[in-house]
């Protein structure tokens, strides 16, 4: 009796804790990394996707849920583009930060309709790095932003706050950085030096008529 007892508890452990279970389908991010386009968005396929679904290895997912091309909604269109400059932006003030974004068509990835219980679009999640090997975006907690209207999208911190939120990071991070002043220091110095040298030839040519 206590012997089939502990027999049925360890089954349990086996089946259920699926740390034990699926030890080792976290992905490696480097792949992920790879694929990032110019903007640092990666743009899943169902394959890609499935992957991504069970998790990247000590890495936030940004999954931008969208259509953003789609004529009928202004507010994807707007939302696309707010999207891509914040992760430009982050990935130019933070080139190390355990981030990556994903681009998914919910019409070319079906699955995802159901898996992420996407109702509306634009739909913005964001998933912190997973804790479990068992993960998978369904059952996993995350923040979402969804059913954004223009209004609130014509604010351009709403889309940062949730995102500064969701990554622990500042505003700041995700501000573009000025563009580097012009560096009088190191011009008046090699004007000097240009100076310097025509001095010295005149002086040259002086001394050899
Ligand atoms: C958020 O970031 C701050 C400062 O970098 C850190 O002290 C804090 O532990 C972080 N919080 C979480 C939940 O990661």
């Amino acid at each position: 009796m206590r012997a089939s007892f502990y027999v049925i508890l360890f089954l349990n452990i086996l089946l259920f804790d699926g740390n034990f279970l699926a030890a080792g389908l976290l992905s490696n991010p480097d792949k992920f990394i790879e694929a990032r386009d110019a903007d640092g968005i990666v743009k899943l396929d169902k394959r890609s996707y499935m992957r991504v679904s069970e998790g990247i290895r000590d890495t936030y997912s940004v999954v931008l849920v969208n259509q953003p091309y789609a004529e009928a909604c202004d507010s994807c269109i707007l939302f696309g583009k707010q999207a891509r400059e914040i992760s430009r932006t982050l990935l130019q003030n933070k080139p190390d930060i355990n981030v990556i974004f994903y681009d998914i068509d919910p019409y070319e990835v079906l699955m995802v309709q159901e898996d992420l219980r996407i109702e509306y679009l634009p739909t913005l999640l964001i998933y912190p790095p997973p804790t479990r090997k068992n993960f998978h975006m369904s059952t996993a907690a995350h923040t979402r932003l969804t059913a954004m209207t223009l209004e609130e999208l014509e604010d351009v911190n709403y889309v940062k706050n949730f995102i500064t939120n969701g990554l622990n990071i500042t505003l700041e991070d995700l501000e573009m950085t000025v563009p580097e002043q012009f560096n009088v220091v190191s011009y008046g110095k090699y004007f000097g030096i240009f100076v310097a040298t025509g001095i010295a030839s005149e002086a040259l040519l002086a001394v050899l008529k």
